[in-house]
């Protein structure tokens, strides 16, 4: 079959690319470059000609920049139609792949495989086989292609079928869920996502439970991994850019903003803080996270006045109701305890629901405890971040199913994340840890929550794509 080559060496795939547009009131484009572990690995590489990120267009503004031609060197923007992209990254990747892998069903009511889905999971398909065109459209003979995560599980097998020659990767940030829960799925769709995966080369985890989930699932469901390597990848916190970015002048003007709303303690010395910056994510745990918060200020009356849990949240997948009224539910709940508990000079919980990530750096520099307590996890960054950036050391309440407990688990104090009064126990072990020990702790975390920064992790993924044949 005559295959016409690209001339990209290394692709990503991913469903959000390192930008965006908006479109402004003069009708002129605004680009949004983003930041992560991708773009740091990708830039690391070098030559831009050889390097190529596949992505979707998102928003109006995305396929506006599409239709003027208006791009980045080294991106390329799929107008995949909005319908489309609706079906298969709201009603199928976020509605069903990303709670299976997080367990997040109430299962007497949910999931429902009707006709719906059905339509929805054929858009899947068509998003995913838009990504494997573009893909094998691009690729230079013999090219390395990371594809990412839960939105694309179909990309690695239909980009195998078009382009033989290709070493393909296949990246997971989620967890993977254990065989009697993905089991949920229809059979013939699970059959298709575990095919669809298997068809790489690689497939990369962040962590060893996740990896053992998925080969459990291959096992069981798939007969095997066939000739796919398996590979655990734990991206650690950009040591390097957190520390200069905290310590700009946006961060510092928020961190003095912030002491302002935290105010001073009865005895005039500082308050504590208990702090969380999350995405307002249903696997977060916010919600336990305020309950945990509110039975300590029950059951530990001595707190009161003198900590303040600051919640930021910031807004994620709105489009679907049951994120909406999540981020509802954390609102009228932080309200509740502000209500209860609140006196003229002490508000008990900054929640800020609005983006804003020089703010964010200003909460975990004056962290004095990092609560970091999400259900199901595939890492959880902010756990490696807080340590690493507060400025006296932070004691860390983690979660034990998050993916960076495997990692960060000996100097955490952990937590079941149901376990609301073990989780107050925990807050208030962690504000009464002597000073001594928790900068001990937390210089230990940063050391384990840094160990592989984000160029070193993609860069070791794609010399293990290419060693592997
Ligand atoms: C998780 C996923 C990413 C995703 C991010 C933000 O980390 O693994 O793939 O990009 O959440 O979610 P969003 O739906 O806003 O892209």
């Amino acid at each position: 079959m005559g295959a016409t080559y690209g001339s990209a060496r290394v692709l990503v795939a991913s469903n959000r690319g390192p930008v965006s547009y908006t479109v402004g009131e003069d009708g002129s484009l605004n680009a949004k470059r983003g930041g992560g572990g991708l773009v740091s690995g990708l830039s690391a590489i070098g030559s831009d000609a050889d390097t190529l990120w596949v992505c979707s267009a998102l928003s109006d503004g995305d396929r506006e920049a599409v239709r003027r031609g208006v791009g980045e060197d080294g991106v390329r923007m799929l107008d995949i139609p909005a319908d489309v992209h609706a079906d298969a990254y709201n009603g199928i990747a976020n509605s069903v792949l990303w709670f299976v892998h997080h367990m997040l069903y109430q299962t007497p009511l949910e999931p429902v495989f009707d006709a719906e889905f059905r339509r929805q999971w054929a858009s899947y398909e068509t998003y995913n086989r838009a990504f494997a065109e573009a893909l094998a459209a691009e690729a230079a003979r013999g090219a390395a292609v990371v594809v990412q995560d839960y939105h694309l599980t179909l990309v690695p097998g239909m980009l195998r079928e078009l382009r033989p020659d290709l070493r393909i990767g296949h990246f997971s940030h989620t967890p993977w869920a254990p065989p009697e829960y993905f089991r949920m799925l229809p059979d013939d769709v699970a059959g298709q996502v575990l095919s669809g995966m298997l068809g790489a080369d690689r497939l990369g985890f962040l962590t060893q439970r996740w990896a053992d989930a998925f080969t459990a699932c291959a096992e069981r469901f798939a007969g095997g991994l066939g000739g796919t390597r398996i590979g655990v990848h734990g991206l650690g916190a950009d040591a390097d850019f957190l520390r200069r970015r905290s310590h700009e002048r946006d961060v510092e003007e928020r961190m003095a903003a912030l002491r302002e709303e935290i105010g001073p303690a009865p005895d005039g010395g500082a308050r504590r803080t208990i702090v969380r910056v999350d995405r307002t994510e249903l696997s977060k745990n916010i919600v336990r996270g305020l309950l945990a918060y509110r039975r300590l200020l029950q059951t530990h009356a001595e707190w009161r006045e003198r900590v303040v849990h600051v919640a930021f949240a910031y807004p994620s997948r709105q489009d679907l109701a049951v994120y909406r009224d999540y981020t509802a539910e954390v609102r009228r709940l932080a309200d509740e305890i502000n209500a209860e508990y609140g006196t003229p000079g002490w508000t008990p919980i900054l929640l800020n629901l609005k983006d804003d990530f020089a703010r964010s750096l200003a909460a975990y520099r004056l962290a004095d405890v990092a609560l970091v307590n999400p259900i199901r996890d595939g890492m959880n960054l902010v756990a490696k971040e807080v340590p690493l950036v507060s400025d006296a050391g932070c004691a860390l309440v983690l979660s034990r199913e998050a993916g960076a407990y495997e990692e960060l688990g000996e100097d955490a104090i952990t937590v079941n994340p149901y376990d609301i009064t073990g989780t107050a126990a925990a807050l208030h072990e962690a504000l009464s840890m002597r000073p001594e020990e928790r900068a001990e702790r937390s210089k230990r975390l940063a050391a384990a929550g840094t160990a592989l920064p984000p160029t070193r992790w993609f860069l070791d993924q794609l010399e293990a794509l290419r060693a592997d044949q």
